[in-house]
């Protein structure tokens, strides 16, 4: 289904559960502050939050990385956010809106949770912006980059903690425009995401001189054989390639460009997505001289980088990714904002989301902007292989 229809098919969806669940009163009905009532907490004083992360699905492992990043959180805060002792409700994305729509309702129409945090799918979280503003109850995403989001579609109640598709793509655009040699072809996972990614790169790459020689959306989810896609590549002439896939698809892309004979010949950029912890694990040396913009990369020399890659790691048994600290983030978010906020109404917390200033996290300083978006440098980064692991070292901050 293409990104435009699945985006109306899950606003419907939205729409009609979202009534269902108010008409027949198995949600709670809308309390004097326009909030469902569910958002003050339990008479012993815990705090309950709802976390929406696929647990299957082509993006589980993005979802379990984004869950122990916001687990590392708890535990080095006694469990605790705002003071509070906290109940973590996780429920499964999945795929997409299909199944993360009715997951978040249930979240808080039946688990009564204060806020929802999580969601990785563009598509979910344009699926569920219209729940989440009309039941006045705080979304923080933590991964899903669909622009619309906070954009046109900006909503008091939805708060972004990661990074938008438009933005973190369109600041590879100068640079590729720059170093390739000649045109370039454009590929990327058929849905929001992937046509958003696209967008935000051609604009600053053409803006800059670059030239696209072709571009070519690929069924999300289900295409394991990238060959044809390759061979277009190949017969375009192009002189580089932009891509995005992410999970699983990010895996076999870049293998299959190597076993293609691709790499090394017709250099492979991309968003950070393509190259990121399990998946560049799972890629290995296949995925040497791979470009990425990114905000994070486990080797940004900092003080709280280390420290954050020293305690995820000793707890996780892996490496850290970017979405473990956006888990970590949103957890901290979460923290200081119920630490602030007078009462666990939607509106209330909104009210304190407002007032967060500087986030000192391990990607380096951010803060919401007025968009509710994080404002944050972006890296370029290139894989490397460092005593025999592939690793993202950082090349530059990108302008
Ligand atoms: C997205 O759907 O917005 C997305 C998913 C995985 C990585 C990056 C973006």
């Amino acid at each position: 289904m293409g990104a435009v229809s699945a985006f109306s098919l899950n606003r419907t969806i939205a729409g009609l559960a979202l009534g269902a669940l108010l008409l027949t009163g198995c949600g709670s009905s809308l309390d004097e502050n326009g909030g469902n009532g569910s958002g003050d907490g339990r008479s012993d004083g815990t705090v309950k939050i709802g976390l929406l992360v696929p647990l299957s699905g082509v993006y589980a492992p993005i979802g379990e990385d984004l869950r122990d990043g916001f687990q590392l959180y708890l535990d080095e805060h006694d469990g605790k956010l705002g003071g509070r002792d906290v109940e973590l409700v996780t429920a499964d994305e999945g795929e997409g809106p299909q199944t993360g729509v009715p997951a978040a309702q249930k979240l808080v129409t039946q688990d009564r949770v204060t806020a929802v945090a999580g969601v990785v799918n563009s598509a979910t979280a344009l699926g569920l912006r219209d729940f989440f503003d009309e039941s006045e109850k705080p979304l923080l995403i933590a991964n899903a980059g669909a622009d619309d989001i906070t954009g046109t579609r900006k909503s008091d109640y939805v708060w972004r903690t990661s990074f938008s598709n438009g933005k973190v793509s369109a600041a590879l655009g100068p640079t590729v425009a720059e170093e390739a040699e000649g045109s370039v072809y454009l590929i990327a996972a058929d849905y929001a995401a992937g046509k958003e990614m696209v967008a935000g790169f051609r604009k600053t790459f053409e803006a800059a001189g670059g030239k696209v020689a072709g571009e070519k959306y690929t069924p999300f989810g289900t295409t394991q054989d990238f060959q044809p896609y390759l061979s277009a590549i190949r017969k375009s002439g192009a002189k580089a390639v932009f891509a995005f896939y992410a999970g699983a698809e990010a895996v076999s892309f870049v293998k299959q460009y190597k076993q293609f004979g691709l790499a090394g010949r017709t250099p492979l950029y991309g968003t950070g997505f393509l190259t990121e912890g399990g998946v560049l694990a799972a890629q290995g040396t296949a995925a040497v001289g791979v470009k990425t913009s990114l905000h994070y990369s486990t080797q940004l020399d900092s003080a709280r980088n280390k420290e954050f890659v020293d305690a995820y790691t000793e707890k996780a048994g892996k490496s850290p990714t970017v979405y473990a600290v956006q888990g970590y983030d949103t957890a901290g978010v979460l923290d200081t904002a119920l630490a602030e906020a007078s009462g666990d109404s939607g509106k209330a917390l909104v009210e304190a989301l407002r007032g967060i200033g500087s986030i000192n996290s391990p990607r380096g300083t951010w803060k919401f902007d007025a968009d509710h978006n994080a404002e944050q440098t972006y890296y370029l980064r290139e894989v490397r292989a460092e005593a025999g692991t592939a690793v993202n070292t950082v090349l530059g901050e990108l302008g």
